[in-house]
């Protein structure tokens, strides 16, 4: 049984290259073993992180995750069961929305920049596909 998680979370201070770095080596390292896949997107200090595997290890992940002192405020967007994964190829992708064209964020918020915790889940998730299908997605710098 798949499902697809997507939370998002803020940070005390702005959100380093370091903080990146030391999350995606750890995800990278552990959740090909776990069959987690997914994606980080960051701006400023917030995160969205979509997470897609099976039930019992995404929970599992998304408890250890809300229990992690380097954010707060974890905040559960959307949860499904899926057929198939979307990012099947990313142990976990990466995503700098500052560093992109923000004319997609505008079509799926308000204002042009990133703040999950105002707009609807599925207006978050339709804006990582969008990110997806933009190409924007790499592993690490
Ligand atoms: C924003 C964010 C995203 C994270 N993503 C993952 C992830 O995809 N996979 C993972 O194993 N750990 C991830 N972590 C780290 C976990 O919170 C946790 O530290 C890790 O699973 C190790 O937990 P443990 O050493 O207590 O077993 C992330 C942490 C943060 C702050």
């Amino acid at each position: 049984m798949l499902v697809r998680l997507i939370y998002a979370s803020h940070t005390q201070d702005a959100i380093s290259g370091k903080l990146i770095d030391d999350i995606l080596a750890q995800s990278q390292t552990r959740n090909p073993a776990n069959g987690i896949t997914g994606l980080l997107c960051y701006s400023q200090n917030t995160f969205v992180q979509v997470l897609e595997g099976g039930r019992a290890e995404v929970n599992k992940l998304f408890q250890l995750l809300a229990q992690d002192k380097r954010h707060q405020d974890v905040t559960l967007l959307k949860y499904e069961e899926i057929t198939e994964r979307r990012y099947a190829n990313w142990a976990m992708a990466r995503v700098a929305l500052d560093k992109l064209n923000m004319s997609l964020l505008l079509r799926y918020s308000d204002q042009a920049r990133l703040d999950p915790f105002s707009v609807s889940g599925e207006s978050t998730a339709r804006l990582l596909e969008a990110l997806a299908e933009a190409g924007a997605l790499c592993s690490r710098d």
